[in-house]
C-alpha cells in the first residue's frame, strides 16, 4: 500500500507505481487530502497517470497537530480492515509521519522512499517527520549517499539502508520525452511566455513558512524578487499558503507587472518551464534536485538544505534571505558565470526499479 497527500508526494509516487503494476504484487493508494484543490493535485494524477486512489481520507488543511491526528485516525480504520504486507511512504509532509505512526503501531512494515535526507533545522516541520519516519520505517531507501551516511551516523542498522537514488528523476526523465513528442500538453505554460514575447525569464516558487508566514518577511522578499524582475521578467506560480499570506498582507496590490504572479501549474507546464529558464528562484526541495538535473541554475531562499548534493555537484546555492547576495548572484548569473554542474550518481531514471528490487527482497 502506497500513502500520499501533497503535491511533493505524487511525482514520487508515480514511476513506482507504475513498476509495481507489472509486477505481480498488488497494490493500493490511500490519497489523505492534505492537498486538495484540482491544481494542487488532480492535475497531477491525471498527468502522471496515477490511477484514482483506493482511499481517499478528505483531510485538508488545518494544524500540524490537526492533519497528523486526522490522518492517523482514519488510516487505522482502513488498516484494520485492509491490512497491507508494507506501507510505502513518501518524502517528508504531514501525512508520510502519520502513516508511519499507524504502520509501527500496527507492526506493518514500513519502506521509506527519500530517507536519509537531513537539513538540521529542527524549525522545519519537514526535518521534524523526516528524523521520525527514519526512526521508525524498516526499508530506507535514499536518493544519494549523503542521505545513505545521515542514516549511518543516527546508529541506523547498515541493513536497512539503500541507496536507490532519486525517483523523482524518473518522473522527470519520463515527462521530458511526453513533452517532447506532445507539445500541445504545454498551453498554459506557452500561454505565459507569449505574455512576456518569449524574452528570457527567471522562474520563481516560494511557500516555505518561515518565508512567507510573517508580513515582514514577505514583504522584504516580494521587494526583492520585484526589483530582480525589473531587469529579467519574473514568473511566480503561486502556492495557496503564500495567496493567503500576501492577501492578508495587502502585498498582491503592489507587486509590478513584471513580476508574473499566476496560479500553480500542472507538472509538465512547470517542467517546461523550468528547463528554459534563465535561473530559478525558489524555497521548494525537490526543485533544487529538478533544476540541477536540467542544468538550471537555482538559487534557494533558504539557510540550509537537506539536498547538499545538490550544490556539491548540481546547479543550487543557498542565498537565505540575503537579498543583496540574491541579487549578485542573480547577475553572475545573467553574465552566463555561473557554476554549470555534474551529473549526480543514480539519478538516472531507472529508481524505481531498484525500489521494486529492494522491497521483494525483503518481502
Ligand atoms: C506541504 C508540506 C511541504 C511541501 C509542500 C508542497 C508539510 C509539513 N509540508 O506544505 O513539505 O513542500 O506541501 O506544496 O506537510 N492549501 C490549499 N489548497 C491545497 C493545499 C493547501 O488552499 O490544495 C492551503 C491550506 O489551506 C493551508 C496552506 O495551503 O493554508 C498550506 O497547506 P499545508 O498542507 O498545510 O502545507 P504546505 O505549506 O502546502
Amino acid at each position: 500500500m502506497h500513502i500520499v497527500g501533497a503535491r511533493p508526494n505524487f511525482m514520487k509516487l508515480a514511476p513506482l507505481y507504475k513498476e509495481i503494476s507489472k509486477s505481480i504484487h498488488s497494490q493500493k493508494l490511500v490519497h489523505t487530502g492534505q492537498h486538495y484543490d484540482a491544481l494542487m493535485s488532480d492535475v497531477f494524477f491525471e498527468q502522471l497517470q496515477i490511477p484514482n486512489p483506493d482511499y481517499y481520507l478528505g483531510i485538508g488543511s488545518g494544524s500540524h497537530t490537526q492533519q497528523t491526528a486526522k490522518t492517523m485516525l482514519a488510516l487505522e480504520e482502513i488498516l484494520l480492515k485492509d491490512r497491507p504486507d508494507m506501507m510505502i511512504v513518501y518524502g517528508d509532509v504531514n501525512s508520510t509521519l502519520a502513516a508511519t505512526l499507524v504502520c509501527c503501531k500496527m507492526q506493518i512494515p514500513i519502506a521509506h522512499v527519500e530517507a536519509g535526507l537531513r537539513s538540521r533545522d529542527r524549525n522545519m516541520p519537514e526535518e521534524i517527520n523526516r528524523i521520525l519516519t527514519d526512526s521508525v520505517a524498516d526499508i530506507l531507501l535514499t536518493p544519494s549517499q549523503d542521505g545513505s551516511e545521515n542514516l549511518l551516523h543516527e546508529g541506523v542498522d547498515t541493513h536497512k539502508i539503500h541507496l536507490v537514488g532519486n525517483i523523482m528523476i524518473d518522473t522527470l526523465v519520463q515527462a521530458l520525452d511526453i513533452i517532447e513528442k506532445n507539445p500541445q500538453l504545454l498551453s498554459k505554460s506557452l500561454e505565459v511566455l507569449e505574455a512576456i514575447q518569449h524574452k528570457p525569464y527567471i522562474l520563481s516558487t516560494v511557500h516555505r513558512p518561515s518565508n512567507v508566514d510573517k508580513p515582514d518577511s514577505l514583504q522584504h522578499l516580494f521587494n526583492a524578487l520585484s526589483e530582480i524582475s525589473s531587469q529579467t521578467d519574473v514568473i511566480l506560480p503561486l502556492h495557496p499558503r503564500t495567496k493567503k499570506q500576501l492577501e492578508e498582507a495587502n502585498i498582491l496590490q503592489t507587486i509590478p507587472a513584471t513580476l508574473h504572479i499566476i496560479e500553480p501549474l500542472g507538472y509538465f507546464d512547470f517542467i517546461y518551464l523550468q528547463k528554459h529558464a534563465t535561473c530559478i528562484l525558489t524555497d521548494s526541495g525537490g526543485i533544487q534536485e529538478e533544476s540541477s538535473y536540467l542544468k538550471t541554475p537555482c538559487l534557494t531562499l533558504r539557510k540550509n538544505t537537506e539536498r547538499p548534493i545538490t550544490i556539491e555537484l548540481g546547479t543550487n546555492e543557498l542565498v537565505g534571505d540575503d537579498y543583496d547576495l540574491l541579487k549578485e548572484k542573480v547577475n553572475i548569473i545573467l553574465n552566463d558565470q555561473y557554476k554549470k554542474g555534474q551529473e549526480i550518481p543514480f539519478w538516472d531514471g531507472k529508481t524505481a526499479q531498484r525500489i521494486l528490487q529492494v522491497l521483494e527482497n525483503n518481502l
